[in-house]
This record gives C-alpha cells, sequence and structure tokens, in this order.
C-alpha cells in the first residue's frame, strides 16, 4: 500500500497539482541547504552538502520500502530484526544526479545504479538524452530517480518517460531544490510518481533557472562554472 504523503511548508508555496508531492522540513535540511545555496561555497563542500542533503531526503523517500523479518544473533541474546527485502534501482540524472549517488548507496550498498545522461540545451532549455545504461533486468521494484535541481521539469518527466518504458512499477524522484513549476509539471504529467524535494523555490528565470535557487549544480559540483 503506497504511503500517505504530507505537502508541507507554508501553504502559499506547497499546493502541487495532483501526484503526491513531499516536502521535507527539517531545521538540519534547512541548516544545510542554506550553506548549498551560498555562492561562496566551493565544489568540495558543495559535493559534501549534497551528499549530507540527499541522505535526509533518502530518509523520507525510503520510508515504505518493505522488510521482513530476520533473526539476529547480538552479543547478547537472538532477536528478531527487520531487514529491507526489497530491491532498489538508483536512477542518477547526469551529471548532477551523481552527486546523490554516494548517500543512496551508504544505506543501500545493494542498490543498482543506472545512469540516465541528459543535458538541457543552453537555447531551448529542452532536454537532450546522450547516454543511458540499464541492464536487461526488467521490470523494476522500486526506483529512485536522482537529480538536485527541478526547474522546467523536463528532464526529470524526460527520465521519468523512460523509466516507463522501462517498466518501473514504483517510481519516487527526489530532488534537492525545485521550482514550483516543475513540481507541478511532474504532479501533472506522472500523477503515481512520488517526488521528495528539499525545497520549492517560487520562480524561474529568463534563462530558466530556479531563483533564488543555487546556481548551476552540475557546474558547482565538478568546478566546471565559466
Ligand atoms: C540541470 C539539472 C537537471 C536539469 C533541470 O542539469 O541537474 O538535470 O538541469 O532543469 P529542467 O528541470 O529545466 O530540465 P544540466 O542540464 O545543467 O546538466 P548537468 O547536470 O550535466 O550540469
Amino acid at each position: 500500500m503506497p504511503p500517505t504523503l504530507s505537502t508541507k511548508g507554508e501553504s502559499s508555496r506547497a499546493t502541487p497539482v495532483g501526484g503526491p508531492v513531499c516536502l521535507l522540513e527539517h531545521p538540519l535540511l534547512g541548516h544545510h541547504l542554506a550553506a548549498l545555496r551560498a555562492e561562496t561555497t566551493g565544489p568540495a563542500e558543495f559535493r559534501r552538502l549534497v551528499r549530507r542533503v540527499s541522505t535526509l531526503i533518502l530518509c523520507e523517500a525510503t520510508r515504505d520500502l518493505q522488510t521482513e523479518a530476520a533473526d539476529v544473533q547480538t552479543p547478547l541474546a537472538r532477536m528478531k530484526a527487520r531487514r529491507v527485502c526489497e530491491h532498489v534501482r538508483l536512477v542518477p540524472i547526469l551529471r548532477a544526479g551523481l552527486g546523490m549517488v554516494d548517500a543512496a548507496l551508504d544505506l543501500m550498498p545493494e542498490a543498482e545504479v543506472w545512469h540516465l545522461g541528459l543535458y538541457r540545451d543552453e537555447q531551448t532549455a529542452e532536454p537532450v538524452k546522450y547516454y543511458e545504461k540499464v541492464p536487461p533486468v526488467l521490470p523494476v521494484d522500486v526506483a529512485l530517480v536522482l537529480d538536485p535541481m527541478l526547474a522546467t521539469g523536463g528532464s526529470a518527466t524526460a527520465a521519468l518517460a523512460t523509466l516507463r518504458e522501462w517498466g518501473a512499477r514504483r517510481v519516487k524522484l527526489l530532488a534537492i531544490i525545485a521550482s514550483q513549476e516543475g513540481v507541478d509539471r511532474v504532479a501533472a504529467e506522472f500523477p503515481d510518481v512520488e517526488l521528495y524535494v528539499g525545497d520549492i523555490d517560487p520562480e524561474l528565470n529568463a534563462s530558466k533557472f530556479i531563483v533564488p535557487g543555487l546556481g548551476d549544480a552540475g557546474d558547482r559540483m565538478f568546478g566546471t562554472l565559466a
């Protein structure tokens, strides 16, 4: 049974259209997001912060993973514990989604990673697919799409359409910063996809960058700012 997701935060900023959207609220998330957004944060610290923030978002996004009983012998006694019994696939959208992978693999070391290369054309802001690496094991149980930024929603919806072609049944999209426009687009086009976001910003500028946002996550992460 799918989880009941709540929409949190100020009501004026969190009125999604359609599918389940979870806007996380946590003091530590807000604290690390503030540092992540700051223009003075360099690539090394930016990567550390993306990983930290991703861990917090992942904890919420994986709350409904199924578990099974497992016998465990502690140094003191035998006990019934619980272990996750679902296989999770991680789908980072290159490049910036790579920054969220280590956090996910720390929590789910057995998860497979399916890379999906998409970049946004600078003139049109439309996504261009340039890489996909999918093993011939379909369909999947739970797929977590990882991308720090959800701006127009073009890249995310292209990724979700690809996942649908792959036969993924339960799909969750995890973003660190989203625009309200991007959230609304994903929710309208993919109402069955659960969306987990660290924050929702109000607008996009003329170049389709999230404002206030944090700039270009891929460039900041990999030190390729012009
Ligand atoms: C950024 C970001 C998303 C996309 C968001 O990637 O990481 O993938 O843009 O924009 P959208 O919602 O309007 O599609 P970018 O194209 O800059 O590629 P990069 O990660 O390689 O830098």
